[in-house]
């Protein structure tokens, strides 16, 4: 099949080169090494040509695998979208081709990761290998960062994009790649969620984790317990109207992260920040206290009744009904800042939630306090405060998520001037976002015990989507490129200049984005 493809490409390339009209472009030197992408790729070579973009150009791909078919569209769709180009995919009669980009399912053992990539670009072809169709789309992102913003009009009769030419060896060095939206404290529209995802996909991250629950909000229908949106979606901080996902709504979310190759992963945050719950049903209650709907931001007051089964009948329903709507291996069952509940309680929900959890079929991730339970190596701890939790999480065999809240909170203020978020626990301006290692940050932590990093936007101080993209732009870009650039590629220096060259990206996308004076942002 590969031979068959790879014949396809040959044969293309030589039609394309018959083409009696076709006139030698005298292409700028250029230099690829010079481009700023983010993430910096593993291994850049220029060869100081160039391939030029324009209408004569084609898209195709390996036709053995559906998947690879849709990533050759959507990159079809984003030139559009970029330059205006109409380019055919998988269309081998147009005899006006004279350029063409071949997305090539391959399986050189050199392609070591799902998500690695390589990327040949010359003057007449660019040729993009991958094993999977997910290692493709990371690819094509960094196609799309070539593409200039401006054509050049001079060089030929017709406006042509100029991309370097050379070629790009890459692959991710995490595994998970994310960020977490909280819905729940504000609640944010389908709309709202699927253009941060448009942006996660352009920096190659890969996992969405949807805070769906909270004190202020429960924001997921669940059809077996119909009050849990119909009471506790109704509320959120500061007393405005809150909101929820439909079923439909939140598998239309699904299917959109999963076009963009990105996994969602959907957190019921538990025992404690569960009065929205509480208030839905109130026999969940475990804190002894008459139940009130809350718009506060005061944190640890809340706990389901650890001793109670009609609670783990309630929780098989919740997560099952979830878990059958989402395709990615995770459920995230928060376990944080759980303060009135017993300690003896909370060991025995969490481990009893983690088998509730497993039973149907996904792997249980909580925030570090689940590592005072007797979790399972499978279930994964994620790192916010304690670094002790991951410490003995790792011991045990589970995996860690890096999320520090004073390196890598989102909500955290830029600085003292900064008009929405906090900064309990740092301020972390775009430089200390971005200035810190993953594999260092704990200090008895294996790095093989690291799964990846993730950066959480809590939402108790932004209600709009432009205060929430002021928090989350530029740093976001930053933990994009932590989690997929080799150590030896993070430079600040460095960095601080391919970002200044995101502005064009982000003005474009109309992402309300903080201009930090650190940067030089250029605009075009
Ligand atoms: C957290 O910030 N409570 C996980």
């Amino acid at each position: 099949m590969i031979y068959r493809t790879l014949f396809v490409f040959v044969a293309i390339i030589a039609l394309a080169a018959c083409q009696p009209q076709k006139k030698e472009i005298n292409y700028p030197k250029t230099d690829l090494v010079a481009a700023p992408l983010i993430p910096k790729p593993v291994k850049t070579i220029a060869t100081q040509s160039a391939f030029g973009l324009d209408a004569q150009t084609a898209i195709y791909t390996s036709t053995n695998d559906p998947a690879f078919e849709a990533v050759g569209q959507f990159l079809s769709e984003k030139i559009k979208g970029k330059t205006g180009l109409d380019l055919a995919v998988n269309n081998t009669s147009d005899a006006t081709v004279e350029r063409l980009i071949f997305i090539n399912q391959s399986d050189s053992t050199d392609l070591a990761t799902p998500e690695s990539y390589q990327l040949y670009i010359k003057k007449d072809s660019i040729l993009l290998n991958a094993k999977t169709a997910e290692g493709a789309f990371r690819g094509i992102q960094t196609l799309r960062q070539l593409i200039p913003e401006q054509s050049n009009d001079t060089l030929t009769d017709h406006p042509l994009w100029v991309i370097p030419s050379g070629k790009i060896m890459d692959a991710p060095k995490y595994a998970y790649r994310g960020s977490m939206l909280d819905v729940s404290r504000h609640f944010f529209s389908v709309d709202e969620v699927k253009k941060y995802i448009d942006a996660m996909a352009y920096y190659k991250m890969n996992t969405l984790h949807l805070h769906l629950s909270d004190d202020q909000g429960w924001r997921i229908e669940i059809k077996s317990w119909p009050k849990l949106t119909e009471v506790g979606g109704a509320t959120e901080v500061g007393g405005g109207e809150g909101g929820f996902y439909t079923q439909e709504d939140y598998k239309d979310l699904v299917a959109y992260a999963a076009k963009h190759h990105i996994t969602i992963v959907p957190e019921i945050d538990m025992p404690g920040h569960t009065n929205a719950a509480s208030v839905s049903y109130p026999f969940l209650n475990g804190n002894g206290k008459k139940v009130e709907p809350y718009t506060g931001t005061q944190v640890g007051f809340s706990t389901f009744d650890a001793q109670k089964d009609t609670v783990y009948s309630f929780l098989d329903d919740v997560i099952g009904e979830i878990a059958a709507m989402s395709p990615g291996p995770y459920f995230h069952i928060g376990g944080d800042e759980s303060h009135v509940t017993k300690k003896s309680d909370y060991i025995l929900f969490i481990e009893k939630v983690e088998k509730i959890v497993q039973k149907h079929g996904k792997r249980m991730v909580g925030w570090n306090e689940i590592a005072q339970a007797k979790i399972d190596p499978s279930t994964i701890a994620q790192l916010w405060s304690n670094p002790k939790d991951a410490e003995n999480a790792a011991a045990n065999g589970s995996k860690i998520i890096m999320s520090p809240a004073h390196k890598a909170y989102l909500d955290m203020q830029y600085d003292s001037l900064t008009k929405f978020g906090l900064h309990w626990a740092s301020y972390i301006p775009v430089d200390v976002g971005y200035n810190w290692d993953p594999e260092t940050i704990v200090e008895n932590l294996p790095k093989e015990s690291i799964l990846g990093i993730e950066a959480p936007l809590w939402s108790e101080t932004i209600s709009n989507i432009a205060e929430l993209e002021y928090l989350a732009f530029p740093r976001l870009i930053g933990y994009a490129e932590l989690g997929w650039s080799p150590t030896e590629h993070l430079n600040w220096e460095d960095y601080k200049e391919r970002l200044a060259k995101q502005a064009a990206y982000l003005e474009k996308m109309n992402i309300n984005y903080y201009p930090s004076k650190l940067i030089d942002w250029k605009k075009d």
